[in-house]
């Protein structure tokens, strides 16, 4: 009798028994084509796994009872399932909630139209992958692991989304925090390292008076204790012969990428506009400090991001466009556009420029006084990272003066007691508090 194609989809990133479970029954049915999912697919619903897709890939292919390993580009089997018309499909049973149940539809759908069945194996209990990347998470991560991180997850999302941090403790907060909708998991990718935020929490103005050392002791607190990438703002880059160095450590560090802004001289924030001087680099500068980042860095994956300031600065859509090619030409591995405006069509409209680019490279955001923009406008205009760059901080401030202030008033600190975390609540934030 002819052998039965049996079909598993999976992500196998830390795989345990109960993989090996579902993968031995399969191959009771017949021979066994894992669906592996690629960090795309794996993405498109929960985060990005930590083993690579040719690391996972790897390992599968060395279970016994694999016969063959094909990439699963979506977390939808259907285009696999039409392709290769397996009479089985074997699963866990757990998937009849939450976001994967319309995919197990789909497939009893699919497999319908030959005559293929779905076969679902008991969720084996006692062992979770949940529980693995908890674990994972403590144990922490490598900078080289890390630093690749940004690469990896630009190449699986559309868009990402990334949160400013300025300590710590909030970069816990974009570490850990994440909700559940119909879409699967929502997180942050990685962190924003703001130069405003990080200033102002220091109490100090954001024109570069934070140097690189206490930026970098800032960094090591938060490397200390998340695992998610991170994006540095190196505001103007300093003197080319600095930027070198920069890069250096900031790669040693394990940071994804730095962004550099086109403006020379005293430095101000970019939301003041043309409100206080501010004065752009010349093309042929700011091209040789892109060059020397480039040739500084010694590692593949390290990005250097190139921020245009033509829009803040009023010097006009060309000018920006210009610049954008001009930059990408030196070796930029991305080009934040920013702006200051209330409406995002100035931000459009470089898009559309941008789309007729023969030679792109990821295209970052930062809406903060456009704020009204969805994640899905910003992805459907081509745009890569969407950064929230001073949030965390905002948020906090207003809490704390009015806490202050309460104090003053009541003269004992009852009357906010409501308004704050509890005590309980503290001790038991940080792991191994008690
Ligand atoms: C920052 O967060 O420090 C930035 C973004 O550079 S902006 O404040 O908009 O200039
Ligand atoms: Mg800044």
């Amino acid at each position: 009798m002819e052998r039965k194609n049996v079909y598993v989809g999976m992500s196998a990133d830390l795989v345990h028994p109960g993989h090996l479970n579902i993968i031995n029954r399969a191959a009771e049915l017949g021979d066994v084509t894992v669906g592996l999912l690629t960090d795309r697919a794996i993405a498109s619903y929960k985060r990005l796994p930590f083993m690579t897709y040719e690391q996972r890939k790897t390992v599968v292919e060395n279970l016994k009872n694999v016969k063959n390993v094909v990439a699963q580009e979506t977390l939808d089997y259907v285009p696999n399932l039409k392709e290769y018309k397996p009479d089985y499909v074997v699963h866990g049973d757990d998937w009849k909630e939450g976001v994967q149940s319309q995919v197990r539809q789909a497939v009893i759908d699919a497999l319908s139209e030959w005559g293929g069945e779905l076969v679902e194996v008991p969720y084996t209990l006692g062992i979770s992958s949940t529980q693995l990347h908890k674990v994972f998470k403590e144990i922490g991560t490598t900078p080289d692991i890390r630093r690749n991180k940004l690469r990896r997850l630009l190449n699986a999302k559309p868009l990402l989304r990334i949160l400013e941090v300025h300590n710590g403790l909030t970069s816990l907060i974009v570490e850990n925090i994440s909700i559940e909708n119909e879409q699967g998991r929502c997180e942050f990718d990685g962190m924003w390292s703001s130069s405003l935020t990080e200033s102002t929490a220091k109490g100090k103005p954001d024109i570069e008076a934070v140097d690189v050392t206490a930026r970098m002791n800032t960094l090591h607190d938060i490397m200390e204790v998340t695992t998610k990438p991170l994006i540095y703002d190196a505001d103007t880059g300093g003197k080319i012969e600095h930027f070198k160095f920069t890069v250096r450590t900031l790669e040693r560090l394990g940071v994804s990428a730095a962004i550099i802004e086109d403006k020379v001289g005293l430095k101000k924030n970019s939301l003041f506009g043309t409100e206080v001087k501010q004065t752009q680099d010349t093309i042929d500068h700011f091209c040789e400090k892109i060059r020397a980042g480039k040739a500084a860095q010694v590692t593949e994956e390290f990005m250097v991001i190139a921020r245009i300031e033509s829009l803040i600065l009023e010097a006009g859509m060309t000018d920006a466009v210009d610049r954008a090619r001009a930059y990408i030409q030196a070796g930029a591995d991305g080009i934040m556009i920013h702006s200051r405006q209330k409406e995002p069509d100035e931000i459009f409209e470089f898009c559309k420029e941008y789309k007729t680019f023969y030679r792109k490279v990821p295209l970052v955001v930062i809406p903060t006084s456009y704020n009204q923009v969805t994640e899905n406008d910003l992805a459907e205009h081509g745009i890569n990272i969407v950064i929230y760059a001073n949030h965390l901080l905002r948020a906090a401030y207003p809490a704390m003066v009015k806490t202050a202030e309460s104090i003053l008033t009541h003269k004992r600190s009852k009357e906010v007691d409501f308004e704050l975390f509890s005590i309980k609540n503290i001790l038991e934030l940080i792991p191994g508090t008690k």
